[in-house]
């Protein structure tokens, strides 16, 4: 630890740079306790210890500046208390940058049906051994406790967002509960700041409520949950937009599990600062290459002969080497191929965001929405 963050008691300071005259957007610096974070910013997801296909120094290399890792995955293998032994997940995979874990229970609902959910915590079947295991909120903080993230999420009750009636209630309640109860399990307060997650569905009233009691909670950021899970783009942006209006200004803004260009641009302009998404580094697994009109399937048989870079203006080292027909070539060959597209993937999410940082700073935010839109979906007359 560098001895003045030793010294400070916070371990994260959030300071503003810049905000757009126009829309809710703002430009802004977190300086962790392992590292500085320009905002807004994209973390892609790792979720084995390892972000799939690339190293720490290639992550460093590309500007990242902060990655998610999983507790779920984590707890489990290589389990708290290795971490523990080898002073946390930084040291165990070699990351010197910052480090943002989920609380885990998501990921168990999402991925494993087999999750329930009761007052305690959610109750799954662990898919390594098939034995009975809860994960409650001070279970789930003391993994990330082990774990040593730099900024750590409590657990949540999260429902899918087309949900409705008494259980997307029952969820948001839950959510309050389990907060409290995360942060009294927090064991590292000077090290790691802990993030509340705003829930309630698509419901305006219960999201304001959750909202509304989440911030008399002293914290140092909050997120906002339990969206883009197949509700219209509307709902989504509504929640987002009345979450931003509600939540303090002076501390970042986290939209869990969003990662598409459009969503990035248009959260950014309600007030979101942070966002994260397996969404780039999956879509690369399958061959697929992000560029501003959306993506190139190179598995696809037109590409055979086409001898251009992925994106002519991608300073990326696989845009700088490899034509279109080369990564078409080996798009079989599965681990390269994913390597060298996971790079050019990354690389379009670190040049979006900051394409998008530094229109607001020099205050053209607005025209720069309005030029991506226009790319995004051409004006057919
Ligand atoms: N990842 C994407 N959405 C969510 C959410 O609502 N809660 C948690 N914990 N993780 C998420
Ligand atoms: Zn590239």
């Amino acid at each position: 630890l560098p001895v003045e963050m030793a010294n400070r008691k916070a371990p994260l300071v959030f300071e503003i740079l810049a905000e757009c005259e126009t829309t809710k957007a703002r430009v802004g610096k977190m300086t962790l306790v392992h590292h500085h974070v320009d905002t807004p910013v994209f973390m892609p997801v790792g979720t084995q210890g390892t972000l799939k296909g690339l190293l720490p120094q290639q992550l460093e290399e590309l500007d990242c500046q902060i990655i998610l890792g999983n507790t779920y995955h984590l707890g489990n293998r290589p389990g708290a208390d290795i971490l523990r032994k080898v002073g946390g997940l930084h040291k165990f995979m070699n990351w010197k940058r910052a480090l943002l874990t989920d609380s885990g229970g998501f990921q168990m609902v999402s991925l494993l049906q087999l999750a329930e959910i009761t007052e305690e915590g959610v109750k799954f079947k662990s898919p390594y051994n098939e034995s009975e295991c809860m994960l409650t909120p001070e279970h789930s903080i003391q993994i990330q406790n082990a774990i040593g993230a730099d900024i750590i999420m409590q657990l949540d009750d999260v429902v899918k967002s087309t949900l409705t009636g008494p259980r997307v209630e029952e969820a948001m309640h839950r959510t309050i509960r389990w907060l409290d109860r995360c942060l009294s399990a927090h064991e590292k307060p000077d090290e790691q700041s802990i993030f509340p997650i705003v829930q309630g569905g698509l419901d305006s009233e219960l999201r304001s409520k959750c909202a509304r009691q989440l911030i008399k909670r002293e914290v140092n950021g909050y997120a906002v949950g339990g969206l883009s899970g197949g509700e219209s783009k509307d709902d989504f942006w509504r929640m987002v937009h009345l979450s931003t209006d509600i939540l303090p200004k002076n501390k970042p803004r986290y939209l869990m599990g969003v990662g598409f260009t459009v969503d990035l641009i248009v959260c950014s302009a309600l007030g979101i600062d942070m966002y994260d998404c397996v969404f780039p580094t999956r879509t690369a697994r399958f061959g697929c290459a992000l560029v501003k009109t959306g993506q190139l399937s190179l598995k696809q048989a037109q590409y055979k002969k086409d001898l251009r870079p992925i994106d002519e203006s991608c300073e990326c080292s696989t845009c700088k080497t490899y034509t279109r027909a080369y990564l078409h070539q080996i798009a079989t060959v599965e681990t390269v191929s994913c390597h060298l597209l996971t790079v050019h993937n990354i690389a379009f999410q670190m040049r979006l965001m900051r394409d998008i940082r530094n229109s607001i700073q020099e205050q053209r935010f607005p025209r720069f929405i309005q030029d991506y839109m226009l790319t995004i979906y051409p004006n057919k007359d």
